[in-house]
């Protein structure tokens, strides 16, 4: 039943947003889709809609060759494998909540141990993206569940990466990910604050963060072969200057009664690594401050 051909019955757990975009694409990509929610009546708003509905969690499990779980955090996870248990044993499960990885590689070792076969995946995008070429799903776990379900999983759209057998690495890569962009979304709000003080709105202001944000992709190479090597030469940078203009950004966000938190951040490891006798190396020298905080 579980060539990559011939599996076509998928059973979707959890239909918040993102469980419905799935379940959604599923069906859109033509698999039997069978759903199951904690709370019954979001699942018998898509049965005329031609999908199965399933009263339990194991009615649903034992429904398909493949089940996604994607429900709100781990908790919600625990709850839907135990209560999944009298049909847990042979199953293979996918599960797409998004979590730390330390609570990844306990699910995956709890499905297993129950007799599941399990990948994990890290979903990177909205729901609007999903059952597109733009949507981006990272797994980990077990390769040839990812190998056996390709033709279903490839009904979510974008790639069917696997990043490693270990079932932490998508959620790691994730929130790897998604601490970038936060950083990038708060230094974004609070420069807005600061230019706004001075009446530059943040309409204005945005195409010169873009400019900005062009300079930061074109820099993320080097700092990342400085922080492989082990080494920060200050060939086209150095922290004494990079600190004077974090010194330029929180007195100026200070003088305009601006919360200080986002740049003091910056400004008190670049601080740390001069104060240190750095001040001449690359800005990718408060890397080593941060694995040795303190
Ligand atoms: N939405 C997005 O754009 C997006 C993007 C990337 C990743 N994700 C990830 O996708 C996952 C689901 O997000 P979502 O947007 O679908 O969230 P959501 O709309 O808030 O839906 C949460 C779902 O979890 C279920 N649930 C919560 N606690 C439960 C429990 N104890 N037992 C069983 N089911 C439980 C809810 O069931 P009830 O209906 O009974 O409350 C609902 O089906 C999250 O891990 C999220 O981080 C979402």
């Amino acid at each position: 039943m579980t060539t990559a051909a011939a599996t076509t019955s998928v059973s979707v757990l959890g239909l918040g947003a993102m469980g419905r975009a799935l379940a959604q694409a599923f069906r859109a990509a033509g698999h039997t889709v069978t759903v199951w929610n904690r709370t019954p009546a979001r699942a018998e708003e898509l049965r005329g809609a031609g999908f199965d509905v399933s009263a339990t969690v194991a009615e649903a499990v034992a429904a398909s060759d493949l089940v996604v779980i994607c429900v709100l955090d781990t908790a919600a996870v625990e709850a839907v494998l135990d209560a999944a248990r009298p049909a847990i044993g042979g199953a293979t499960i996918v599960n797409l909540t998004s979590s730390t990885p330390e609570e990844a590689r306990a699910v995956a070792a709890a499905a297993e141990e129950a007799g599941a076969r399990y990948l994990d995946g890290a979903i990177m995008v909205p729901t609007p993206l999903i059952g597109t070429p733009n949507a981006s799903v990272l797994y980990s776990g077990e390769a040839a569940v990812l190998d056996t379900h390709r033709g279903t999983l490839a009904a979510i759209g974008g790639g069917l990466d696997l990043v490693g057998t270990d079932p932490g690495l998508a959620s790691l890569l994730d929130l790897g990910m998604l601490d970038v962009f936060f950083a990038g979304m708060t230094s974004f709000l609070h420069a807005a604050a600061m230019v706004g003080s001075d009446g530059i709105s943040a309409t204005a202001f945005q195409p010169y963060a873009e400019q900005i944000v062009d300079v930061l992709k074109g820099s993320l190479a080097g700092l990342a072969a400085d922080v492989d090597a082990g080494s920060y030469p200050g060939h086209e940078d150095n922290l004494d200057m990079e600190l004077a203009a974090l010194e330029h950004i929180v007195t100026a966000s200070a003088a305009r009664g601006i919360d200080v938190s986002v740049p003091h951040a910056s400004r008190r490891l670049a601080a740390a690594a001069v104060d240190a006798g750095h001040g001449r190396d690359g800005f990718a020298r408060i890397f080593d401050a941060m694995r040795r905080p303190g």
